[in-house]
This record gives C-alpha cells, sequence and structure tokens, in this order.
C-alpha cells in the first residue's frame, strides 16, 4: 500500500505588492480566490489531509473557507518556506507523502501534482522545476556533471554563474513526511535573507542518498505565482483563454475567443454561438443551439437547445425551455422558469416568474411571484403589484390569458382561463374563464373645449 497523501499550502505571506487590504491568496482569478483554486485541486488529488499555513491576514483567509476538514496551521512569523511548512508538520502522520503546494500559485493542474506525488516514497523526493528564458528571481537548479540534482540555490545566494543557470524551482514539491520531521528542525538560516529556506531540503537529501526525480509541469503558467496585479491578470487571461479553447473544442463558436469570461462551470452541447462579451458565472448550461448576443451575463442558468438571448440580457438563477427568445435588454432573476417557445422581451423583468409554454412578455414589464399559463399574452407596461410593503403576494394567470397594456395586477389576484383584461387597468379582484375585466376611469369627451389662454 502507498503511503497517504497529504498537502501543505503555503499562504502565509503578506502579499505587500498587491497594495490591497484583502489578503494576497484571497484575490480571485476566474471569480474565485487563488487559494479556493488550490484547495480544490488538492481536493482532487484525494488527498488524505490538506494543510493550510496562515499569518498575514489568518482571519480573512480562514473565514473564506467553511470546510471542517481543512487543517489550519497559523506561521506568526514568516521566516521562511521551511520554517512555513514546520508549522503544519505535527498534523502530519510519519508516514505521509508531503505535496506542497503554494497559495498563490493558483493554476497548478492535477495531473501534473499526480504524477509528481507519484515519484515521492522514503528512498525519493519529487521537484518540480521548469526552464525559464529569464530565470531572474527563483531558486536555481544546481546539477552535478553526471545531471543528477545537488541543490537549489536561491538567486539572492547564487554565484555570477549560479545565476546563469535556467532551471528554476516552481516551489513545488513532494518529500516524506518521515524526511521532512528530519530535516527541518536541521534547517539553519545563514542565507542572504535570514530565512529558513525550505529548499535547503534538496541538498540534504543528495547529501543522504534520497533521490531527487524532477517533474515538469505542461505550460509555465501553472507554476506562475502573483505577486501583483499585473501578473494576476497575465492568470486571468491565460486561463480565460484555456476555457476558449475548451468551448471551441466542444462544439462552441465564439466570435472573439478574447472576449467571453468564465468565471465558474460553462457546459455548451453542439452549435452554440457566444458572441462577444460574454461573462458566465457560476453553473450555466446552453444546450445544442443556443445563441447568446453581445453584451450578456449569464449566472447559475441551464438554457434548452436553439434559445436565443439578444444583446445586453442578464440571466440569474433561471431555467428556460428550448425555442425561447430573450431580450434584447432583459433581466431574469433567480426564480424564473420560461417554458418552451416563451418570449421575454426588451426592458422585461422577472423573478421567481414561471411561464408556460408560448407566452409573452413582449415590452418594458414586471412579472415577479407569478404562475403563467400557456399562451399567455402580457401586455407591454404590465406589472405584478407584488408587494404591499411587507410581504410579498402571488399572481397566477391562466392558460390563453391576454393582458393589455399598461396594466397593474395587484396581488394577491389570479385570471383565469381565456379571460382579457382591457388596457390601463388596475386588477385588485380576481377574473373568471372567459370574462373581460375592464378597470380603469370611463373616457368623457367634452366638446368645443377652450383651452385656458396666458393672462
Ligand atoms: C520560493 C523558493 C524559490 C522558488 C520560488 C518560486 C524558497 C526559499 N524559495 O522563493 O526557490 O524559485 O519560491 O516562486 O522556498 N510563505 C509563507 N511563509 C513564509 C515564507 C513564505 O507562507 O515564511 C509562502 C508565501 O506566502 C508564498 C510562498 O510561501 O506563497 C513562497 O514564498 P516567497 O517568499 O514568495 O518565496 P520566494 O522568495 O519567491
Ligand atoms: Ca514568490
Amino acid at each position: 500500500m502507498t503511503s497517504p497523501l497529504h498537502v501543505v499550502i503555503l499562504a502565509a505571506g503578506e502579499g505587500s505588492r498587491m497594495k490591497s487590504s484583502l489578503p494576497k491568496v484571497l484575490h480571485p482569478v476566474a471569480g474565485k480566490p487563488m487559494l479556493h483554486h488550490v484547495i480544490d485541486t488538492a481536493r482532487s488529488l484525494d488527498a488524505a489531509g490538506i494543510h493550510v499555513v496562515i499569518g498575514h491576514g489568518a482571519d480573512k483567509v480562514r473565514a473564506s473557507i467553511s470546510d471542517d476538514n481543512l487543517h489550519w496551521a497559523l506561521q506568526e512569523q514568516q521566516l521562511g518556506t521551511g520554517h512555513a511548512v514546520a508549522q503544519a508538520l505535527p498534523d502530519v502522520p510519519e508516514d505521509a507523502r508531503v505535496l506542497v503546494l503554494y497559495g498563490d500559485v493558483p493554476l497548478i493542474r492535477s495531473e501534473t501534482l499526480s504524477h509528481l506525488a507519484g515519484q515521492v516514497s522514503e528512498t525519493a523526493l519529487g521537484l518540480l522545476t521548469v526552464e525559464l528564458p529569464d530565470p531572474d528571481g527563483y531558486g536555481r537548479i544546481v546539477r552535478d556533471d553526471g545531471g543528477n540534482v545537488q541543490a537549489i540555490v536561491e538567486q539572492k545566494d547564487a554565484s555570477d554563474d549560479q545565476k546563469r543557470i535556467r532551471e528554476v524551482n516552481t516551489g513545488i514539491l513532494g518529500v516524506h513526511a518521515r524526511h521532512l520531521k528530519d530535516w527541518l528542525p536541521q534547517l539553519s538560516n545563514s542565507n542572504a535573507q535570514g530565512e529558513y529556506y525550505l529548499t535547503d531540503v534538496i541538498a540534504m537529501a543528495a547529501s543522504r542518498d534520497v533521490a531527487v526525480k524532477v517533474a515538469h509541469p505542461q505550460t509555465a503558467f501553472e507554476v506562475q505565482g502573483v505577486n501583483n496585479r499585473i501578473q494576476l491578470a497575465e492568470l486571468e487571461r491565460w486561463h480565460q483563454a484555456e476555457e476558449a479553447r475548451r468551448l471551441m473544442i466542444e462544439g462552441a463558436t465564439l466570435l472573439d475567443p478574447a472576449r467571453v469570461d468564465v468565471r465558474g462551470r460553462l457546459e455548451v452541447g453542439r452549435d452554440v454561438v457566444i458572441d462577444v462579451n460574454a461573462v458566465f458565472e457560476g453553473d450555466v448550461t446552453l444546450a445544442d443551439g443556443v445563441e447568446i448576443g453581445p453584451n450578456c451575463l449569464l449566472r447559475n442558468a441551464r438554457l434548452g437547445p436553439g434559445t436565443r438571448v439578444e444583446a445586453n440580457s442578464v440571466i440569474d438563477g433561471a431555467i428556460v425551455g428550448a425555442g425561447a427568445q430573450i431580450g434584447p435588454f432583459a433581466r431574469l432573476r433567480p426564480g424564473t422558469e420560461l417554458a418552451d417557445r416563451t418570449k421575454v422581451g426588451n426592458f422585461v423583468e422577472t423573478k421567481k416568474a414561471v411561464v408556460g409554454e408560448g407566452s409573452k412578455i413582449n415590452h418594458l414589464s414586471y412579472v415577479g411571484d407569478a404562475t403563467l399559463g400557456r399562451d399567455v399574452n402580457v401586455g407591454a407596461g404590465t406589472i405584478t403589484c407584488n408587494y404591499d410593503g411587507v410581504n410579498k403576494h402571488q399572481t397566477r394567470i391562466g392558460d390563453g390569458v391576454f393582458v393589455g397594456s399598461n396594466t397593474a395586477l395587484v396581488a394577491p389576484v389570479s385570471i383565469a382561463d381565456n379571460a382579457t383584461v382591457g388596457a390601463g387597468s388596475t386588477i385588485t379582484r380576481n377574473i373568471e374563464a372567459d370574462e373581460l375585466a375592464v378597470a380603469r376611469g370611463r373616457q368623457r369627451n367634452i366638446q368645443n373645449w377652450s383651452r385656458p389662454e396666458k393672462s
């Protein structure tokens, strides 16, 4: 049996270059805090334990996650990466393999990590390295003539010769817990930064016949850390470019792959077309043939086959059937359910509205806390008055109802099948099937009216 995997995530650093009151590891990439990306990736490895080392902004970092299975370790003073790992070690069992990750390196892939973790045993540690055209600032990988890794030398401690090495330490490594418990107390801080370097365990391994096995990430972005907002934006763009590629491979047409942002999970069927400046948040599913017009926001929504969303629409917490037409300038709020072939047009807001097949709300309406049957026509400017200042009330509209324009439906109220409401009505009483309700002042025409004159 292989030994259990424990992940230690370092997240105690200050991140002063972010110039932010938000702890660095809570800055989001694709709408999710960097640290949460790393934790989710750690979870995908089926780790037996996940340990997060916190220091700066510890309370905020802790409060950002409600997961009883995480182990928190407080590093009160940031004395170096080796010292940071040592804070988590008391909670790590002796027979574990330990994978060290950084809270500010958010896009590391789980495949890369499981490969790395697979190399770790009592006789070998795994080190993730990468060759960079500009290795400035990183720890350099020092190898002997046989190509075996001997040590990592930090930039500030490196000789001029060592500074020319382009293979660098990503910071991510896997070591057996038994070795860490043995070696970390032996670290010294007599180096250029006066810190306890985790990287010094490499030289310890080399001198004790523990093999150093090197692995590489698929791309350099995976191991790119974030120190400032420029690097944060670079990672965001890289991540979004990857999402766009995935969507196109799955059969979506993106009018401009650089102008689609996915901040959550987006599933697409075939022949989905997405115009520019679409933002997707939470869980969104677009069935075959869905078309999204320019400048739309979709959050936690499911759209059926062939549904079209026209420009500048906001869809939030809604389920939409097949062949529906939404927008331009529509706003669907949580609890909206639109059946097949429905139409919700411009400047229409819906909330907790269940709309039956073929029904239309085409212009300038508010429909909230309402159920509509099939083939209902809601005229322009119709409002459900669902709120009396204290409570919300329901409006029920049956099949085939025609609501004339500029109507106020004062809830609670119900309108039975095939009833008609005259334009401009304020409806306060229920309407029976097939009735016509007109509730407005009668028109008077006064003959030979003379207008007032200026005195
Ligand atoms: C570290 C590595 C370096 C590597 C680089 C990759 C060491 C000594 N050096 O350098 O070889 O090339 O990462 O980015 O490990 N942290 C704590 N507590 C501490 C110190 C750091 O939690 O006391 C956390 C930081 O928040 C950060 C991570 O550890 O997430 C790395 O620390 P940082 O100071 O950025 O290390 P580097 O100097 O960049
Ligand atoms: Ca760093």
